[in-house]
């Protein structure tokens, strides 16, 4: 934070995060504080504001200004392929299973400007099963989901992609599915057909269909214990029996109310499976 900007208590914080909630409807009261600061002291910096009060006031009576605010809030930062093993074991051990499906539908929670849910598609494709597939791929913010929409990329970002995608075990060539067009370049639309992005906010919202596979990746890390344990709920809520769940790299399950509910791959990282439930005397219970 800039020498001249005045400290601020995390009463303010939460103050400012309960105003926003009430002018705009976003809800970030349950986000983790450190992230939260870190992303306030940009944003002091970005609107060059002297103190919190002072940035409130902007954001609740500018609207345009909120916008540049929730940019920053919401972290919109993702690539194609990310984590190239999760998408490997995901091709070789989930894939197979969604296979048994006539109709698998995935949800990709926190889906960003859209690189994961294209980069599944693309798994997808390979594997003969995007076309009976549909991917739901949520986030909260409309910039973001407008140019996920478009799947229209930086070209400079594809050489990058293009290794991850063969470290997934892509079976082609990245290339092969787009268009370049000058400094950028457009993914196939018969990609984007099979996706379904929308507004969906795991803070305030509920459970819109059931799922066999769902990917929050890099979201939980930004939500407090109470807000993880509302979106794992939902997680578990959507999730046919025996259900996948991935998760981001530094993200775990553990210390929900729903943890026992999922099981680690074996030798797996960051992917879960919903247990089966348990059947006592002839009576079903969830676990
Ligand atoms: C760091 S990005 C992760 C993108 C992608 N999943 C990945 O792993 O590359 C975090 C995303 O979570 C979204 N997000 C934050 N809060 C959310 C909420 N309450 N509901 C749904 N999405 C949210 C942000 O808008 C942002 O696009």
């Amino acid at each position: 934070m800039h020498a001249s900007v005045v400290p601020y208590t995390d009463a303010q914080l939460q103050a400012l995060m309960e105003a926003l909630y009430q002018r705009y409807s976003y809800d970030f009261r349950h986000y983790a504080l450190p992230s939260q600061r870190r992303r306030l002291n940009h944003a002091l910096e970005r609107f060059q504001c002297a103190s919190l009060p002072a940035l409130q006031r902007i954001v609740l009576d500018d609207a345009v200004a909120f916008g540049q605010l929730l940019q920053i809030l919401t972290v919109p930062v993702t690539q194609m392929f990310r984590d190239p093993g999760f998408f490997l074991a995901l091709r070789q051990q989930v894939v197979p299973v969604l296979k048994t499906y006539p109709s698998p539908r995935i949800w990709v929670a926190g889906c960003c400007t859209g690189e994961e849910a294209l980069s599944l598609a693309i798994v997808l494709h390979e594997e003969g099963l995007l076309a009976r597939s549909l991917i739901y791929a949520t986030d909260i913010n409309p910039q973001a989901l407008q140019k996920a929409a478009q799947g229209v990329y930086p070209l400079l970002r594809m050489e990058q992609a293009s290794a991850d995608y063969l470290a997934a075990g892509g079976t082609g060539w990245l290339q092969d599915y787009y268009t370049a067009e000058h400094a950028t370049v457009r993914f196939d639309a018969r990609l984007l057909e099979h996706i379904n992005y929308a507004d969906h906010s795991l803070a305030t919202d509920s459970v819109f269909a059931e799922t066999q596979l769902i990917c929050c990746r890099n979201v939980l890390i930004y939500f407090n214990k109470t807000l993880q344990d509302r979106a794992l709920g939902l997680f578990h809520e959507s999730l046919c029996h025996r259900g996948f769940l991935g998760l981001g790299s530094r993200e775990v399950p553990n210390f929900s109310s729903v943890a026992d509910d999922f099981e680690p791959l074996p030798e797996v990282a960051k992917l879960y499976r919903k247990r089966a439930r348990k059947h006592v005397s002839g009576v079903r219970h969830d676990t």
